[in-house]
């Protein structure tokens, strides 16, 4: 595993990353509801796209990616190079570091 995929990393971490980055706009848990981004409740083996009741973009729905580990180590680093025309307003995580520690806490914390 080098810079270029995911590895485990530090779930506190991402935890603090969550709050300061992505809290304002997604909810983690189940019932709660969307924001100005899906709740991600779930997320892990979901095609991207696919929350009940939230207004995607085509280009988010037509993405057809499934949510997992490796995909989100992608996505999360340049979310508008990921998928072209998302209205995702956030410019990414250009740190692995910091996409490991996130992506370990979403996948303990989404189920
Ligand atoms: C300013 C608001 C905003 C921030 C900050 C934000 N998001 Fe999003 N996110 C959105 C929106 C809006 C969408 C839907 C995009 C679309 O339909 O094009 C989205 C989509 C997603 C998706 C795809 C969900 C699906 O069901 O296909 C994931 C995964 C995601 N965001 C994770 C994150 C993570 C993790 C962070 C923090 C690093 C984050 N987002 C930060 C607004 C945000």
């Amino acid at each position: 595993m080098g810079k270029d995929s995911f590895a485990n990393g530090d779930s506190t971490k991402g935890a603090n990353l969550f709050k300061t980055r992505c809290q304002q706009c997604h909810n983690l848990k189940a019932g709660e509801p969307n924001k100005v981004g899906p709740n991600l409740h779930g997320l892990f083996g979901r095609h991207s796209g696919q929350v009940e009741g939230f207004s995607y973009t085509d280009a988010n729905k037509q993405k057809g990616v499934e949510w997992k580990e490796d995909t989100l180590f992608e996505y999360l680093e340049n979310p508008k190079k990921y998928i072209p025309g998302t209205k995702m307003a956030f410019g990414g995580l250009k740190k692995a570091k910091d996409r490991n520690d996130l992506i370990t806490f979403l996948r303990e914390e989404t189920k």
